[in-house]
């Protein structure tokens, strides 16, 4: 009682000082984006092949480059700010840059990894990977920009890079890469500290090219996740009141605290830079642990799959076909109704399930500092 008073009391005192000394809304110009499936809105098919329907069908109502029914977090995102949708870094068609850029992909991990796609389906476009393109683009787009014309209405001003919001959602796959090599819990947790050396010296990188607002996303509940849980062996006793595996979900939270411990970090290194973590972590379990309460059905089953205690299977994902006798059917099918379902294909999460989580972190109350999502560009006073 007395712990969680002196909470809020901090809590209020750090809003009260953060009030008066910015009362201003950040007015971001543009967003750099850096991440996995989460937050890919085009790189993976840019560069791979397509994300097919039904992915896309909802909100779309076509491919959108994104592994989810609609949108994803982060374009709510962009929306709040009043920006459109961010293109994909890697889409050399149609993709307009003047607000800025996304360079995730799905199933890219923070470190760079050791196999191809095809071998363990995991990205080549690592982290490094992403800074890497950022920061050609920032060098290159400054150069093409300034032959004027219609490269001044599809690249961002050199200024806009300073100003920019740069986001994060990365983590998920590091740990998920580990689990599927049949590591050892305890052996996934012992390589964290390097998947963080990594993402600090990353953010660093990019605070050394002007990057000063960063608002970086930890990881989710992966235990909860039908491709973890059908893949993986876990024993009765290990799966928790909710239905999740709790020893996958553990080295999240370890993989989360760790993080956090690093953006404190990077806080005191970084003089210059406002560094806002958010714990979409909490938001994604509650979501899944009070499903009925919220509008959602069946929280571990996946809308879009085909069978299995999850709706879920490996070899037969969401918008997998087949040609019988020259007819081709549709053996990863969609649900009726993506609106009350929060799993959208086993992985991912779907749009209404999206939104949620967004219209949580948007005001700020999972966010450490709690700021709001619209000023967090001021770094908070020490
Ligand atoms: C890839 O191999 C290098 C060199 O052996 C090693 O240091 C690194 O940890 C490996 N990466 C992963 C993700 O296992
Ligand atoms: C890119 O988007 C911006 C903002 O919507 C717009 O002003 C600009 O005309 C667009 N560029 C092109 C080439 O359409
Ligand atoms: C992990 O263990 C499972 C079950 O024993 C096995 O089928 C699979 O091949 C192993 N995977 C790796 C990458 O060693
Ligand atoms: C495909 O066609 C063959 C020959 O007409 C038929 O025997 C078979 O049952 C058909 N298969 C399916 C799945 O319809």
């Amino acid at each position: 009682m007395e712990s969680q008073c002196l909470k809020l009391l901090t809590t209020i005192f750090t809003l009260l000082v953060y009030v008066a000394s910015s009362s201003t809304s950040c007015d971001f110009p543009t967003i750099f984006n850096f991440g996995d499936s989460n937050s890919d809105t085009g790189g993976l098919s840019a560069a791979f092949g397509q994300a097919q329907l039904p992915h896309g069908e909802t909100y779309f109502h076509a491919p959108a480059g994104r592994y989810c029914d609609g949108r994803l977090v982060i374009d709510f995102i962009a929306g709040s700010f009043g920006l459109p949708y961010l293109s994909a870094y890697l889409d050399a068609t149609g993709s307009n840059f003047t607000y800025g850029a996304n360079f995730a992909t799905a199933g890219s991990t923070i470190r760079p990894q050791n196999t191809t796609l095809a071998q363990s389906g995991f990205s080549p476009i690592s982290l490094n990977v992403q800074y890497y393109q950022y920061s050609q683009f920032h060098s290159r787009s400054q150069i093409v920009r300034a032959r004027g014309g219609v490269f001044r209405e599809l690249l961002p001003k050199n200024e806009d890079f300073s100003r920019a919001l740069y986001t994060f959602d990365i983590g998920q796959n590091d740990l998920t890469a580990g689990l599927f090599l049949n590591m050892s819990t305890d052996e996934v947790k012992a390589t964290v500290p390097q998947i963080l050396d990594q993402f600090t010296t990353i953010v660093k990188y990019i605070y050394g090219e002007g990057g000063r607002s960063f608002w970086i996303h930890n990881t989710g509940p992966v235990g909860c996740l039908p491709y973890v849980m059908d893949r993986l062996p876990i024993t009765a006793g290990q799966i928790d009141s909710v239905g999740c595996a709790n020893p996958f979900n553990q080295v999240a939270q370890y993989f989360n605290q760790k993080l956090k411990e690093t953006v404190v970090q990077l806080r005191k290194d970084l003089p210059l830079a406002a560094m806002t973590y958010v714990d979409v972590y909490s938001i994604k379990y509650s979501l899944i642990k009070h499903a009925r309460k919220y509008g959602f059905m069946n929280p571990l089953r996946a809308c879009c799959g085909h069978g299995g205690k999850y709706n879920y299977n490996r070899h037969i994902g969401c918008g997998a076909k087949i040609t019988v006798n020259g007819t081709q059917i549709l053996l990863g099918r969609p649900c009726e109704d993506p609106s009350v379902v929060i799993n959208w294909d086993g992985v991912h999460y779907t749009e209404a399930a999206n939104k949620f989580i967004y219209d949580n972190i948007v005001d700020g109350s999972f966010s450490d500092p709690p700021i709001p999502l619209k000023m967090a560009c001021h770094r908070q006073a020490h």
